[in-house]
């Protein structure tokens, strides 16, 4: 699978509904939406206000990451907020089992994400167990970094446990994709690619994304 979600992180907020019909016509199928609290990163984004009326905008699959401390607590209400999928990061998680039922029982699809330094092997009893991987390429709280070395063996490790275990989970991949490297990360295993600085940084971003699904 070939699928690219646009990181509305590098979208203009002051005209995001335009950024959003960009995106709902072009050939991404879906759209990250990057939620940081300021304390499992250093840095504060956009919750609940912004989703709402995003969802509304568009009829894409909602990619919602979460880099918040104790996920747990707001699952539900990304899930009525409209989110598809709602991927919490297991460094930010007491109890990942009880937050994977959570987001679950509110009705949505399951992600869980690691940071760059967390080892692969964590995910492995949760990859049964979750719809959604996403590796973090870059060290989560920023946009427009550099895709870290090592990360193409992540993706082929995280890649291998899934396929050894017989779990369907896609494998999402987020921070520093570009044209430049968007197929070998897809090589490498992934079947989602988040950009953001790439795609609202191009001269015509429609153009970027289908760049980025055909990249050989
Ligand atoms: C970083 C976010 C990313 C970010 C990617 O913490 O999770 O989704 O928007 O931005 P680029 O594509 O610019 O690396
Ligand atoms: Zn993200």
């Amino acid at each position: 699978m070939r699928i690219i979600s646009p990181s509305i992180l590098s979208a203009d907020f002051g005209n995001l509904e335009r950024d959003i019909t960009m995106l709902d016509r072009s050939q991404a199928a879906w759209i990250h939406c990057d939620v940081m609290d300021g304390v499992f990163v250093p840095n504060i984004s956009f919750g609940f206000p912004v989703i709402k009326p995003v969802r509304k905008a568009t009829s894409k699959v909602l990619d919602v990451h979460l880099m918040i401390a104790d996920p747990i607590r707001y699952v539900k209400r990304f899930v009525e907020a409209g989110a598809d999928y709602v991927t919490f990061h297991l460094e930010a998680a007491d109890d990942a089992g009880a937050c994977i039922d959570a987001i679950r029982s509110a009705g949505a699809k399951v992600g869980i994400s690691i940071k760059p330094k967390t080892d692969v092997s964590a995910l492995n009893e949760w990859l049964p167990k979750v719809d959604l991987v996403l590796v973090m390429s870059v060290e989560p709280g920023f946009g427009g970094q550099s895709f870290i070395d090592g990360s193409l063996e992540r993706i082929a490790a995280i890649r291998k446990a899934a396929d050894d275990c017989g779990a369907q989970c896609l494998i999402e991949v987020d921070g520093g994709i570009s044209t430049a490297n968007a197929a070998e990360v897809f090589g490498a295993g992934a079947d989602v690619l988040v950009a953001g600085s790439a795609i609202f940084g191009a001269a015509d971003p429609e153009a970027e994304i289908v760049k980025m699904v055909e990249a050989r």
